[in-house]
């Protein structure tokens, strides 16, 4: 068994959380924890009293109502976004030497999908006011072997919808919704997840709503519903379909195809569905609390030259998954202002998202050597490098630590100017 020494190490870990072996205890650290639990935990004990932990009652029911409360035909459960989103991949057809385009500023699983079928995620640029993909450079960015657009609803504002819809339809190709950070936020009137052809969400534990890991694909496209539950489920059809007297006779069950791609088995446990359910009964207050604790900040932060705090068109609801405040280069230093309240004050921890895509090894690697390299986005470049950072931000923050947040940024800025 590890030591503790090795257990603390483990800490450090991108998977576990973002406490830096620094000796460095801000009194409102960056929190690896989205959400809040209560019923939850009579729920978890209660599925073990079931027939199975598997494909049984709990994940059912989620789907359902999770299809209900966002206002989806169908829902399905997975194991995590990014397998929502290789199940998604996989079942609009994309292949070896497709074209997706996609944002640069989201976490890697939204480009390591379109690796893992061969295909090529073309970069589209961010609005630097959203922070989300730009309809406009989209449309630069389309050619003929163009399959999908892969969008993210950064931060929980829903992309510009319309003009990106209105491209798909007029090229004849899908869009697939990344709603890792949108549970709860809508675009004139409609939730995330709803207006592209599929949507997939995280209930990573940082998610609004969290199960630890697990992921949702919803969709209204009734085509997707067949090959979206194979390749769910390992391409098994017919569980339990078979006309002979003797129902084990040949199988219970049959494999086939589906347009030559192959799912695993990506399937959600009934312990994660039931959390999952429980979670889904208090999203709007999740949200709700996120979206008063981000005003508060924003509130807080007005009139202070050189922060620029998140905008939120008319007419949107932004969930609010992430707080994100940038500078203005002309006049903050975004990285002396990140070291003043963390080494200086101790305060409060900011977390960056997302170092564009195509800046990594073995992203770049992969698009050189077929002939893609060389990709670069101004807007995603210079939000990355030199304005934004993610504060703190989650349903459980109290007034006094939004306080201390506010008045570390203000002296921080007060310094650096
Ligand atoms: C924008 C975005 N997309 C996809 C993912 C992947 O989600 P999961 O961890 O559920 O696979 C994340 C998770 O952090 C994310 O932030």
């Amino acid at each position: 068994m590890a030591g503790f020494e090795d257990y603390e190490q483990a800490l450090t870990g991108i998977t576990s959380g973002y406490a830096f072996a620094d000796g460095v205890t801000p009194k409102v650290p960056y929190s690896f924890m989205g959400t809040i639990y209560d019923d939850e935990r009579n729920l978890l004990l209660s599925v073990l009293d079931q027939e199975a932990l598997t494909m049984g009652p709990q994940v059912g029911a989620f789907e359902s109502e999770f299809a209900g409360w966002c206002g989806a035909k169908h829902a399905f459960a997975t194991t995590s976004c990014t397998t929502a989103m290789h199940v998604a991949t996989q079942a609009l057809g994309i292949g070896e030497g497709d074209e997706v385009i996609v944002t640069p500023n989201t976490f890697i699983a939204t480009t390591l999908v379109i690796l893992k079928e061969g295909a090529i995620p073309i970069y589209a640029d961010i609005d630097p006011r959203t922070f989300n993909i730009d309809p406009e450079n989209i449309a630069k960015k389309i050619t003929p072997k163009t399959k999908a657009i892969f969008v993210v609803h950064y931060a929980g504002l829903v992309c510009d919808m319309d003009p990106i819809m209105a491209l798909a339809g007029e090229h004849g190709i899908a869009v697939m919704e990344d709603c890792a950070h949108a549970h709860g936020a809508e675009y004139k009137g409609r939730k995330a997840g709803t207006i592209g052809d599929i949507g997939c969400f995280s209930f990573h534990s940082l998610k609004n709503m969290a199960m630890g890991e697990g992921g949702m694909i919803t969709t209204n496209r009734d085509d997707l519903v067949e090959p979206i539950g194979l390749l769910r489920n390992m391409n098994i059809t017919g569980w339990g379909d078979k006309d002979e007297d003797d129902y084990w006779l040949p199988s219970h069950f049959d494999v086939i195809d589906w347009n030559g791609k192959w799912g695993v088995n990506y399937r959600m446990t009934e312990f994660q569905a039931a959390v999952g359910r429980a979670q889904l009964r208090k999203i709007g207050e999740l949200v709700r609390l996120r979206r008063e604790h981000s005003h508060y900040l924003t509130d807080g932060l007005k009139g202070v030259e050189g922060y620029v705090t998140p905008y939120e068109p008319p007419d949107y609801h932004h969930a609010y998954h992430l707080y994100t405040l940038c500078v203005d280069p002309d006049i903050l230093n975004r990285d002396e202002v990140m070291r003043d309240i963390y080494y200086r004050q101790q305060c409060t921890q900011g977390i960056l998202h997302y170092q564009p895509s195509y800046d990594f090894t073995g992203i770049k690697k992969y698009l050189e050597e077929r002939g893609y390299g060389g990709q670069f986005c101004p807007n995603a470049d210079a939000f990355f490098y030199r304005r934004e950072f993610n504060l703190p931000m989650h349903p459980r923050l109290t007034r006094e630590q939004l306080d201390i947040m506010i008045e570390g940024l203000r002296a921080a800025a007060d310094r650096a100017a």
